[in-house]
């Protein structure tokens, strides 16, 4: 057997404005061998297994090296295959459904028995998600099978925004790679529950609150930890979406760009390799030091498609320490800054 076809993934180009089908429909049949798929969404990049099938799904828990109680997002590409896979839909999750599918929106349900127990880690609950990326689509469309995917990256690492990163983490343990470019959002989807009538957000992502409140009104974000029910919500690790470089997050103050500078001294003259991930409007301030840009603080969707690549690339530089600028929590800067300070992990803040 060829050496290559081993030990490396096979790497598709896919132009998402020119679809060739006959790439997808070789995905497919892989997918119906039992084998991963890494495919790009509108929000990262995901490793994809038939979600019907637990010897499938299984292989994604081995090469991810994802703990096994850790549940994966079920991903379709019609709305009526939600309903095979959950029951007991509740009205406001129709309305979700409704205003925010197909895009980054997951949600959680009650799951029929269609739904193997290793996707959800024996819960009773499933998540599901419609992505809007075009191929993404496409691809479960050809497939004819809902699709398991978690981010395509090694457990606890930053998801992958470009094929390059799912590479960097899987080669070797995975059948095929769709390189579509850069995903666009950059971040995970939103997941949400409805608990007792209402809307809890278990994980803030590519959906944002104030949209969601548009819909629904009243939302809750359930910040892990302060309840029970948290022992399920994603990134439930206390370490997570980490680079190997230890973060440290300076909050969003008035005094913000001084108390970075200070922490960079301090970092540099213990003969840390130091980088500083910057809001662009503070620039100036750093130009002493190895600086990259997360954008404009008062954009977060441009800080959101640039953040976990950022992470990589100080990676890729062997920098021991980031320090991160926070940036205002509105519209994705809730999500942003909940996967900086999960990078930065319980202590580091
Ligand atoms: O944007 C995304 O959501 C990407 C793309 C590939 O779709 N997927 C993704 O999957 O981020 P993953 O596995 O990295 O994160 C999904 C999170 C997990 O942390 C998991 O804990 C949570 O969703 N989750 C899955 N099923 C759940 C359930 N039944 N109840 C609560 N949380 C659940
Ligand atoms: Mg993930």
């Amino acid at each position: 057997m060829n050496y290559q076809l081993i030990m490396k993934p096979r790497v598709f180009n896919i132009d998402p404005y020119n679809i060739d089908i006959r790439v997808l429909k070789r995905s497919a049949e892989i997918i119906h061998n039992r084998g991963l798929v890494a495919f790009p969404t509108e929000t990262v990049y995901g490793l994809g297994a038939n979600a019907l099938d637990p010897k499938a799904v299984a292989k994604i828990f081995e090469a991810k090296k994802r703990p096994l109680d850790d549940p994966l997002i079920v991903h379709i590409a019609d709305i009526n295959d939600l309903f095979s896979l959950a029951i007991d839909v509740p009205l406001e999750i129709h309305k979700l459904v409704h205003r925010f599918w197909p895009g980054p929106l997951t949600i959680v349900l009650k799951k029929t028995n269609l739904v193997p127990d290793l996707v959800t880690t024996g819960l009773d609950t499933v998540a599901v998600r419609m992505p809007s990326g075009t191929i993404a689509r496409k691809f479960i469309e050809v497939a004819k099978t809902p699709i398991a995917a978690p981010s395509a990256n090694l457990f606890g690492r930053p998801s992958p925004t470009t094929a390059k990163h799912v590479i960097d983490d899987l080669e070797g343990r995975i059948d095929v790679v769709l390189d579509g470019g850069s995903t666009e959002i950059g971040i995970e989807s939103t997941v949400v529950e409805c608990v007792d009538d209402r809307i809890v957000v278990l994980r803030p992502g590519g959906t944002d609150l104030e949209e969601l409140r548009g819909i629904i009104g009243d939302v809750e974000v359930l910040s892990s930890g302060e309840d029970p029910a948290a022992e399920h919500t994603p990134g439930k690790y206390p370490q997570h979406y980490s680079p190997r470089a230890k973060v440290v997050v300076v909050e969003d103050t008035p005094r913000q760009a001084e108390e970075v500078l200070e922490k960079a001294s301090r970092m540099v003259s213990d003969g840390k390799k130091t980088g500083i991930l910057a809001r662009q409007e503070h620039a100036d301030h750093f130009k002493d030091y190895n600086v990259k840009m997360l954008g404009p603080g008062g954009d977060s969707r441009i800080c959101a498609s640039r953040l976990f690549h950022m992470l990589r690339e100080f990676d890729a530089e062997n920098v021991n320490m980031i320090i991160a600028e926070g940036i205002p929590e509105k519209g994705l800067g809730l999500a942003v800054m909940n996967r900086l300070r999960k990078a930065a992990g319980p202590d580091l803040v």
